[in-house]
């Protein structure tokens, strides 16, 4: 039977990038190596760094004036060394509180600085993006999270500010166009839409380096990785491998507008059956709903074990929904096929519940 992968991440990668990243654990093109034993410092995986960063570029249209860098620590660690490098002690960061990982970005920043929380929807468990609220004059920088992967909320266009732009864009980096230039720095752990665990992709507008009066630990400065193209240390280079692969799938697919098509066509047509079906509904503001985790609950509470075991009996894998969420959470990814969409949309369907 075949598997269909609804996890929220470690997600799904597209089937070909899979069979390449096999072929490169048994042997790297003509280098007679496997990936896995293969220096960083080799003349072939520099030049596959170089691409990857480059293929970034190209696909947000952003030019030398940012850096693109592949991390290790994840997304986790981007919610310390943002404030560590850009705010100084007495400035100001704002962020808007829209989950789970939002808040854990919030908690790290008094190490730093001050910290304004502009606006909140924990009160009704994330399920809508806060819209009421306004950056003060003197914040220095605002972070958001694009979309939030436990909720399912996603922004539908990005706010505009004249502080420097900051995004958390772990679950949505790739899925659909936008302008890459309004933000400053934008950062995603590859294990959603772009590879697996082990690298974070960075991509920082180099004039907001290096103003701050602190000593930042050298692995912790981004002008460390950005002076050294991002092996400063010894880089995961499989996982960056991987990242690779998965951009030149989307670069082959068509780019972020082909990703764009897709991703809107798969969620509606969930969407659609979600808001048709009796016995189920979803759970965030449907002017929020995100195009990449799709949650929803059935209306009787009694009835969720049930289309979960039909789930599970029919090659469905990894759509239980977050604890603090409940019910059912589709990620459907870039990697996502429509016909994978389309059998989960048919077993909603065919839900008889007792
Ligand atoms: C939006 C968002 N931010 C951050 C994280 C944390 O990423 P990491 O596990 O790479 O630290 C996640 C992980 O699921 C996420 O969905």
């Amino acid at each position: 039977m075949k598997i269909h992968n609804f996890s929220a991440g470690p997600a799904i990668l597209p089937q070909v990038v899979i069979d390449e990243a096999a072929k490169a654990a048994q042997s790297y093109e003509n280098a007679g190596l496997s990936i896995l034993e293969m220096s960083h410092r080799s003349k072939e995986m520099a030049a596959m760094m170089t691409e990857a960063q480059q293929l970034v570029k190209d696909l947000l249209n952003l030019g030398d004036d940012y850096s693109v860098l592949f991390l290790t620590g994840g997304a986790s660690s981007q919610f310390f060394m943002i404030p560590m490098n850009l705010l100084n002690e007495g400035e100001k960061a704002c962020y808007v509180d829209t989950g789970a990982w939002s808040a854990k970005a919030i908690k790290e920043v008094s190490n730093f600085g001050d910290v304004e929380v502009l606006a909140s929807s924990k009160e009704t468990v994330y399920n809508y993006l806060p819209k009421d609220w306004a950056v003060p004059a003197d914040a220095k920088y605002l972070h958001i999270t694009s979309n939030n992967t436990i909720y399912g909320t996603q922004y539908q266009s990005y706010p505009k500010t004249d502080a420097l732009l900051i995004a958390d864009m772990s679950s949505d980096i790739f899925s659909r166009e936008f302008d890459a230039t309004q933000f400053d720095l934008i950062y995603a752990g590859a294990q959603k839409n772009l590879g697996p665990a082990g690298t974070t992709l960075v991509i920082v507008r180099n004039e907001i380096l290096g103003k701050v009066s602190r000593n930042i630990p050298t692995m912790l400065d981004y002008q460390t990785h950005i002076k050294k193209a991002s092996a400063f240390n010894t880089p995961p280079v499989y996982p960056i491998y991987v990242c690779l692969l998965t951009l030149r799938w989307i670069q082959g697919q068509g780019g972020l507008k082909a990703m764009e098509k897709r991703n809107q066509e798969k969620a509606a047509l969930l969407y659609d059956e979600i808001d048709r079906n009796p016995f189920f509904k979803g759970t965030a503001a449907v002017e929020d709903r995100s195009l990449m985790n799709v949650t929803f609950v059935a209306n009787n509470k009694a009835h969720e074990e049930a289309f979960l075991a039909y789930c599970t009996a029919n090659g469905i894998s990894g759509i239980k929904g977050h604890r603090s969420v409940g019910g059912f959470r589709a990620s459907i990814y870039n990697a996502m096929p429509m016909e994978s969409v389309a059998h989960l949309v048919s077993l909603v369907q065919n839900f008889k519940p007792e």
